[in-house]
C-alpha cells in the first residue's frame, strides 16, 4: 500500500516525510483492517515529525484523525462487519487489566498507546486496530470529511468540557479558540450554558461570536463581564493560568488542557487559587469518543475544513506548522 512514512525527525521544512510503498498490514486476532478515506491532520503529528515527542517507531506512519470503511475482519471480532464505517483516533490500546482500565478510566492505563506515535497511523490506505477502540461510524450521518476534524479535537474538547461540569445555566471560559473550543462551545450552547471566549487574534473573537459564544474579546485588553462557573485553558501558555482562575468562582473548576506548557506560577494563593479545582485534561476514553460523536452528530457539528490530496501531506504540514493554513481543519482525502 501507499503511505507516507516517517524515518527520522526534523523540522517540517526540511521534508521528513517519505510516500512510499509499504506492506499492507492484516488483520490479526481481534483487529478490524480499515480501508482509509480520510485523515485529518493535527499539530500533534508536527510536534512527533519534528521531535518535540519522541519517536516512539521507526518507520511510523502519523495521522490520528482516521475514517474508513472496515475491508477485512481477524477472528473472534464481534462488533463489526466488512463495510461498516469506522474510526479510529488517538487512543489505540490500552492494557485492559490494569486498575484504571477495569474502572472505566484507561485514559491513565500506564501502558496506553497513541495511534500515529507508537502504532502507524492514518496517511496510507490501510490500518489495522482493535475492534475494541475502533469508533462504529454506521450511524453518524456527517461526511467523513466533516468526521475527521471531530476525531481529535472534538472529542479531547468533549473530555476537557465534561471535567468542568458545567450544567445548564452555568456560566463556561473558553480561553483560546482552535478547533477543539469550537467543538467546546457547540456542546455547551446546545446545553443552554452561557459561554465566555478570550480569544487574541480579532478573526477568533468574531468566529467564537458567529458560533454562538455569549461574549468574545481579549480578556489581555478587555475585563470579562462576570465571573465564570468554569473554565478551561487550551494554549500551553502557563502565564493565563492565574488570572483564569482569579475569574472562577469559589467551588469552580479549571481544566488545563494542554499536553505540555510553560511554567504555571500561582502568586497568590488565597486570592486566586484557594476553593477552586484545577484538573488536566489527560489522554482520551472510548467512552467519550463514542458520546461525542453520537452529540456531534445530533447537533451536525461541522468544524471549518478544507480537504487535500493525498501527495500533498507534507505541504499541507508545512502550511500548519507556520499558521498558514486558510481554515481550521486539514483533512487528506486518501480514497473515494
Ligand atoms: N490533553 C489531551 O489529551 C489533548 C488532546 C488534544 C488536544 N489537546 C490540547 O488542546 C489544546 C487545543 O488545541 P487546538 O488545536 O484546538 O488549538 P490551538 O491551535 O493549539 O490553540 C488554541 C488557541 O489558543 C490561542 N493561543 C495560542 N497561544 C496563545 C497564548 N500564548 N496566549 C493566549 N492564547 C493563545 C490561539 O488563539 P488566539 O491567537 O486568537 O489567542 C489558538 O487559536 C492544545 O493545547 C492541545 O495540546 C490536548
Ligand atoms: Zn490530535
Ligand atoms: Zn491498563
Amino acid at each position: 500500500m501507499k503511505a507516507w512514512i516517517l524515518e527520522k525527525q526534523a523540522k517540517i521544512n526540511e521534508r521528513p516525510l517519505k510516500l512510499t510503498e509499504v506492506p499492507t498490514p492484516h488483520a490479526k486476532d481481534g483487529e478490524i483492517r480499515i480501508k482509509i478515506l480520510v485523515c485529518g491532520v493535527c499539530r500533534t503529528d508536527i510536534h512527533i515529525a519534528e521531535g518535540d515527542l519522541s519517536l516512539r517507531k521507526t518507520p511510523l506512519i502519523l495521522g490520528h484523525e482516521i475514517v474508513g470503511i472496515v475491508d477485512d475482519v481477524g477472528n473472534n471480532v464481534k462488533q463489526f462487519k466488512v463495510g461498516d464505517k469506522a474510526g479510529v483516533s488517538w487512543l489505540n490500546r490500552t492494557c485492559g487489566k490494569c486498575k484504571y482500565c477495569l474502572s472505566g478510566k484507561e485514559n491513565y492505563c500506564p501502558d496506553i498507546k497513541s495511534t500515529g506515535w507508537d502504532e502507524d497511523g492514518g496517511y496510507a490506505e490501510y490500518i489495522t486496530v482493535l475492534e475494541n477502540v475502533a469508533l462504529p461510524l454506521n450511524d453518524i450521518r456527517l461526511e467523513p470529511s466533516d468526521i475527521a476534524p471531530l476525531m481529535c479535537p472534538g472529542i479531547a474538547g468533549y473530555a476537557a468540557f465534561k471535567l468542568t461540569k458545567a450544567r445548564k445555566g452555568s456560566k463556561l471560559g473558553l480561553y483560546g479558540f482552535g478547533p477543539t473550543a469550537f467543538c467546546v462551545l457547540k456542546v455547551a450552547k446546545s446545553m443552554d450554558i452561557e459561554v465566555y471566549v478570550s480569544t487574541r487574534s480579532p478573526k477568533n473573537i468574531e468566529d467564537a461570536i458567529n458560533q454562538g459564544a455569549d461574549w468574545a474579546a481579549d480578556t489581555a485588553k478587555e475585563q470579562m463581564p462576570c465571573t465564570l462557573g468554569s473554565a478551561i485553558v487550551f494554549p500551553p501558555a502557563g502565564n493565563l493560568v492565574e488570572p483564569v482562575l482569579s475569574q472562577v468562582e469559589k467551588g469552580g473548576t479549571v481544566v488545563l488542557a494542554p499536553v505540555s506548557s510553560s511554567p504555571i506560577v500561582i502568586e497568590n494563593y488565597t486570592e486566586n487559587l484557594w476553593g477552586r479545582t484545577i484538573e488536566t485534561l489527560y489522554n482520551l476514553k472510548k467512552s467519550e469518543a463514542d458520546e461525542f460523536l453520537e452529540i456531534a452528530d445530533r447537533l451536525k457539528i461541522k468544524p471549518e475544513r478544507r480537504i487535500f490530496p493525498f501527495e500533498d501531506l507534507q505541504d499541507v504540514l508545512i502550511t500548519v506548522r507556520h499558521g498558514k493554513a486558510k481554515v481550521a481543519n486539514s483533512v487528506i482525502k486518501i480514497s473515494d
